[in-house]
């Protein structure tokens, strides 16, 4: 198949195209490279990149194209709050044009990388996809918008579906170190304590980005009809920990560090514990490759084989929004420059 991947060159599409190139798909990676030097290890290129920005992607970019997989994003709370309207305007409004481009151009399957985030501070514990929204942040209502857009561009000869992530952990070449289980690792790695900023309590739903990618993959291998137009959470029932649970994990791996509430940002907004009940009643032959554990001891290793230091805890590389807040004033100067 021929696939479209944008932000292939993020911490889970670098694992994407890596699955697709082996599984023998052609791959055509869109990406405005926002984090160019940030690598941590080397990764799989797709079959042809472009370079450049979703909202300048044009029909003839998706010629004879068969899945569009849209990752492409301002990619976290705190990113998304950094400038609304930017977020707005690539996660919302780019995606359902992306979306609208895809169907005229005769794509057959949309899949958005959404985000459970999307139930925000839950009222109530084990949603499912039925689940009141809750949004706590720009990037949580971009995604709630976007799904609702493309959802209804669905007919019978364009199938979008919606893969509702659990937040992110693990080993990817494009590490991110700004995710909870990843950043209290890093912090007992290099620091020796554990330093948790809320009180510890907030639940959330955990899966490793190379699962995620995996998720991808299966979604557009099954069936039309069990996937078309579904909003799916990805993620695991026994993968929902608060964020001491996590802490004890970390803790297990590297026993010398300490645990320390640092109460700095006070009890977090975001709390949500997630079911996955849908996702093994669609695909009961999907199941995830990690858990925590498993997981956090792989990133572990890597930490290990790298010499992960205080530097790259400290530093820019491994924090999205540090790295976009140099490049958002570069995207704002350019976007004055068009209005002029
Ligand atoms: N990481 C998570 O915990 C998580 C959880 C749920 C959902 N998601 C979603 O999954 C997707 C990928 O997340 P990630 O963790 O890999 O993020 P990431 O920040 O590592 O990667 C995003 C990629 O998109 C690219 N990009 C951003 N804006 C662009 C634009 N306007 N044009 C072209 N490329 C652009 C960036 O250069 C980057 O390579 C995002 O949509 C994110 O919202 C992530």
């Amino acid at each position: 198949m021929k696939v479209f991947v944008t932000g292939h060159r993020g911490y889970i599409g670098v694992h994407l195209v890596d699955l697709l190139k082996q599984a023998g798909h052609t791959v055509i990676g869109c990406d405005l490279n926002l984090f160019e030097g940030c690598e941590w290890e080397s990764f799989t290129l797709p079959d042809q990149e472009l370079v450049k920005d979703i909202r300048e992607i044009t029909p003839g970019d998706l010629d004879g194209v068969d899945c569009v997989m849209h990752l492409a994003a301002i990619s976290n709370d705190p990113m998304g709050d950094l400038n609304p309207e930017i977020t707005y305007s690539i996660n919302r409004d780019a995606s359902i044009n992306l979306a609208k481009m895809a169907k005229q151009a005769g794509v057959e399957r949309f899949l958005f990388s959404s985000s459970c985030s999307i139930y925000g501070k839950g009222e109530s514990l084990d949603l499912d996809e039925n689940a009141r929204f809750n949004p706590v942040s720009a990037y949580a209502v971009s995604k709630i918008e976007t799904e609702a857009g493309v959802k209804a561009l669905a007919d019978e000869h364009f199938s979008p579906a919606f893969l509702r992530n659990a937040t992110a952990y693990g080993h990817s070449p494009m590490l991110r170190i700004d995710l909870v289980a990843n950043n209290l690792l890093a912090c007992a790695y290099t620091r020796g304590d554990i330093r948790i900023m809320s009180d510890g309590t907030p639940w959330r739903p955990l899966v490793h980005c190379k699962d995620i990618a995996r998720a991808f993959v299966a979604f557009m291998e099954a069936p039309r009809e069990v996937i078309h137009n579904q909003a799916v959470n990805i993620g695991a029932n026994e993968e929902n920990y608060q964020v001491r649970d996590v802490a004890d994990r970390v803790k297990a791996l590297i026993p010398s560090a300490n645990i320390v509430y640092t109460g700095e940002v006070g009890a977090d907004p975001r709390n949500y514990r997630v079911k996955f009940d849908l996702l093994n009643k669609l695909l009961p032959d999907f199941k995830l490759e990690y858990h925590l554990e498993s997981g956090l001891e792989e990133l572990y290793k890597k930490f290990v084989e790298h010499g992960f230091s205080i530097e790259d805890f400290e530093g820019d590389r491994f924090i999205r929004l540090r790295t976009l807040k140099k490049r958002l004033y570069k995207l704002e100067k350019d976007e004055a420059a068009h209005l002029v």
